[in-house]
């Protein structure tokens, strides 16, 4: 039976943790349990920084981009020593069941504990959008109208010069921001690791286009397959046009949570903790088709990345066209 539940989040952080953490710690109270907050992931948990947490100590959050918990990436959680550890934290805290909000490395950290045990429900939040099991983490929907937001003034100037501006999102692994905010900015290339563009060909390209008339033009790139830097470099050395780069990096993390990732968080962390009072263990709950659904960890953490939709791809390179 849970009677006192933990929470932590944990990883890169994402706006929409804290309406995550509200919903998790109001339903929780609703349901008559008590809730210890984690602070920093699972260093905290490892160092016993933990503080019960009542329905006002998320009083004011829901707005706010970052997690009051705080988050860290703990390398120690990839070894057994660690796990166990942590495992034994949570007994020392009281808790009987954990909820988790993170992203790849947090998930992987889930599934050792529910191995050891402990129930737990996992909450995918990654900016990357590449956690399988669920149509979209929470974060990345503030991270695409953080982009946009950005791009689109870009291009105000980019229109005033013959320019081609290189710009940056990260996505380690993945062009999922890439390739949704080149369609929603209608940038004109794409670059991602999980398609390879022949750069040579993209600047003869490129200058058909300005000699067409077509005077400006945006490149996005995912930090995964190459920096804005180099191939900005390469466009200016191949073709001589005047270019400019634009590295978007944490800024893309922060800021106000959109609409879609606070409803996204409040539906996640009410469902995780209604998810594990019916007896859901060692899963992560994600969202598909608008419906909250749940998978088992290991399918989740050791089922490989979520691809890229190719059809979402070639909507980019066709539009930019
Ligand atoms: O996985 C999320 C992510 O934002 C990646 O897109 C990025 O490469 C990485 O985290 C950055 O990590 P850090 O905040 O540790 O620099």
């Amino acid at each position: 039976m849970i009677r006192r539940l933990a929470v932590l989040t944990s990883g890169g952080d994402c706006s929409g943790m804290n309406a995550t953490l509200r919903a998790v710690v109001r339903t929780a109270i609703a349901r008559d349990l008590s809730v210890v907050g984690i602070r920093k992931g699972y260093t905290g948990l490892l160092n016993g920084w933990w503080e019960d947490l009542g329905s006002r100590s998320v009083s004011g959050i829901l707005q706010r981009g970052g997690t009051v918990l705080q988050s860290a990436r703990t390398p120690e959680m990839y070894q057994e020593a660690g796990q166990q550890r942590a495992a034994a934290r949570l007994s020392d805290c009281g808790a009987d069941a954990l909820v988790v909000i993170g992203g790849e490395g947090s998930l992987k950290g889930a599934l050792a504990l529910h191995r050891l045990g402990i129930p737990v429900v996992a909450i995918p939040a990654s900016i990357d959008n590449d956690i399988p099991g669920t149509d979209m983490s929470l974060g990345v929907d503030t991270a695409l109208n953080n982009i946009i937001h950005a791009v689109d003034a870009l291009r105000d100037t980019a229109s005033s010069h013959d320019r081609a501006f290189v710009v940056e999102t990260m996505g380690r692994n993945c062009g999922y921001l890439a390739v949704v905010s080149a369609i929603a900015c209608g940038a004109e290339y794409t670059i991602i690791p999980e398609a390879p563009v022949d750069l040579e060909e993209l600047c003869v390209n490129l200058r058909q286009r300005f000699e067409e008339g077509r005077s400006n033009s945006i490149i996005m790139v995912a930090e995964g397959a190459g920096s804005a830097q180099q191939i900005a470099e390469r466009i200016k050395d191949s073709i001589g046009f005047e270019t400019r780069i634009m590295v978007l990096g944490h800024y893309q993390r922060g800021g106000a949570p959109s609409v879609g990732d606070r409803l996204l968080g409040s539906r996640f962390g009410m469902g995780a903790v209604e998810g594990l009072l019916a007896g859901e263990r060692g899963s992560m709950i994600g969202v598909s088709c608008s419906n909250l659904v749940f998978t088992p960890l290991e399918n989740v953490a050791e089922g490989g990345r979520r691809p890229i939709d190719r059809l979402l791809l070639r909507l980019a390179v066709t539009l930019g066209r």
